[in-house]
């Protein structure tokens, strides 16, 4: 086979949608989402609550309810057709290309098995190494995402762990077989500033070392500005603007971004979450028929209720889905 790995993006996702039957009608949770992901780049989601940051990664990891949802697009990992493999391929890939940190802990443990356990048992089914090495790399990771007293601590139940270790021993299972790509859904929001901070540069440390990509789901705008090489900002499950971190944190261009960002103080912005913008999001089973933001969007006109605004392209790798992001003009010759 030829190596792709060199020009091909590592992930590639397009036209993904997602929605689920519920008592209310059918929610449209995902409404075309497109991006590529390079190997070793750290892609950070911000959005409000249930702009649906949480379902576009489950998406990725083929991991959302079979029969309550409703999925189309193609998700290409690594050049493999995340939705045409079959499941025994894909729990071959879970884990070891591409893996996920949850957002609730106790969803991702195992209550039965020691934290020890479930990180060996996990490198021993990717890898086939005996049983012995793989709690030896266990104890590895434990150490490395400084969980105390670690040799012990492998043989605790989650249960008897305090929240904030169970995040951490969460986040060695995901990292236990070198993943190509990590999927961090707010993996640090159960711990206080400090730790959370000292997370953050672990991930980044490993991600830098391991050269793996991530895709890190925030609340924090300032973790945004210190961990991601791109930001995409979601609102009604499409990616409304996406650009490097710099250009969607200092100078966005759709009034939504700018509405999260403009209770934050420039310059020091760690530890400012996103405030509440005036409004609620819309309602997922009956969505505006022209652009979602526009009934909270204080630049809104007729234009913006007639048709969902399409993507504009203001330079490479810059977008904002608003019909008042401009092309800058060419400049004169
Ligand atoms: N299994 C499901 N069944 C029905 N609706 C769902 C399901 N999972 C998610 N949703 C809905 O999809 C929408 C997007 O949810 P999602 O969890 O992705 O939001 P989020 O952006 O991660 O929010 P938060 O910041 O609160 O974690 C929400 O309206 C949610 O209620
Ligand atoms: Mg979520």
């Amino acid at each position: 086979m030829p190596d792709q790995t060199q020009s091909a993006p590592l992930l590639s996702v397009s036209g993904l949608t997602v929605s689920f039957k519920t008592e209310r009608g059918t929610a449209s949770a995902i409404n075309g989402v497109d991006f590529d992901l390079k190997r070793g780049e750290v892609l950070c989601l911000l959005g409000e609550s249930g702009s649906g940051k949480s379902v576009t990664l489950r998406a990725l990891m083929r991991l959302l309810p079979e029969r309550r949802s409703r999925i189309a697009g193609k998700v290409l990992l690594n050049g493999e057709d995340v939705y045409a493999v079959p499941e025994r391929r894909m729990e071959k890939l879970r884990g070891k290309a591409i893996s996920m940190v949850f957002q609730e802990p106790m969803l991702a443990l195992d209550p039965v098995y020691t934290i020890g356990h479930q990180i060996a048992e996990t490198i021993v089914r990717h890898e086939g190494i005996a049983f012995a090495d793989a709690e030896r790399r266990a104890l590895d990771l434990l150490e490395r995402v400084q969980i105390p007293s670690a040799k012990r601590r492998l043989k605790a139940y989650p249960h008897e762990m305090s929240g904030g270790m169970r995040q951490r021993a969460m986040i060695a299972l995901a990292l236990s077989c070198n993943p190509a790509l990590l999927l961090a859904d707010e993996p640090t929001t159960a711990l206080d500033a400090t730790v959370q901070m000292q997370i953050l540069l672990l991930l980044r440390q490993l991600q830098a070392e391991l050269d793996m990509a991530v895709i890190l789901v925030t609340h924090d705008i300032g973790v945004a500005a210190e961990t991601a090489d791109r930001v995409a900002v979601m609102y009604a499950g499409r990616f409304v603007e996406l650009g490097t971190a710099r250009q969607v944190l200092k100078d966005p261009q759709h009034p939504y971004t700018a509405g999260l960002l403009a209770s934050t103080v420039h310059g020091n912005m760690r530890g400012h979450a996103l405030e509440a913008i005036p409004g609620a999001p819309p309602d997922l089973t009956n969505l505006p028929s022209g652009c979602a933001y526009a009934p909270r969007c204080p630049h809104a006109d007729a234009h913006c209720t007639a048709a969902p605004p399409s993507e504009t392209w203001l330079e490479p790798g810059r977008m904002a889905r608003c019909v008042r992001a401009r092309v800058p003009a060419a400049a004169p010759v």
